[in-house]
């Protein structure tokens, strides 16, 4: 195949993990997720290790984004309940897969 036409089918495969960064970035996450983060806040990163250990369960970003919407007893957090179930999830794989 000729280079012209490999390189937009490149670009197009690694749009799906920029499509996510670029959700976060619109979702305001990094206003309290970003380095440095917000006081008694996770940065990305750090969500991004802990989360790692969800990896290869294929009910885990569907779960956690259920949870992270519904919100804590004590810690009602905008940004998180006004996502779409759909955006959350697709978030959630994405902070499991590392935030790529
Ligand atoms: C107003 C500040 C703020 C914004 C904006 C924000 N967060 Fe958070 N987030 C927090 C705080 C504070 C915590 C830790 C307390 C908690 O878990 O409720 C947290 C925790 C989390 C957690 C860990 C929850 C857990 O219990 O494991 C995830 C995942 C997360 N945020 C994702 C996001 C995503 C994705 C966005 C963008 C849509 C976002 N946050 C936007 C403040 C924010």
């Amino acid at each position: 195949m000729r280079a012209s036409l490999l390189l937009p089918l490149l670009l197009i495969a690694a749009l799906p993990a920029q499509a996510s960064s670029q959700l976060a970035l619109d979702k305001g996450c990094y206003s309290c997720h970003g380095e440095p983060p917000r006081r008694n806040t996770p940065s990305m990163a750090q969500l991004a290790t802990d989360y790692a250990r969800y990896r290869g369960q294929p009910d885990a970003p569907r779960q956690l984004a259920e949870k992270l919407r519904a919100g804590g007893l004590f810690a009602h957090i905008a940004a998180h309940e006004r996502l779409s179930l759909e955006d959350c999830e697709t978030l959630m794989r994405w902070i499991i897969e590392g935030t790529k």
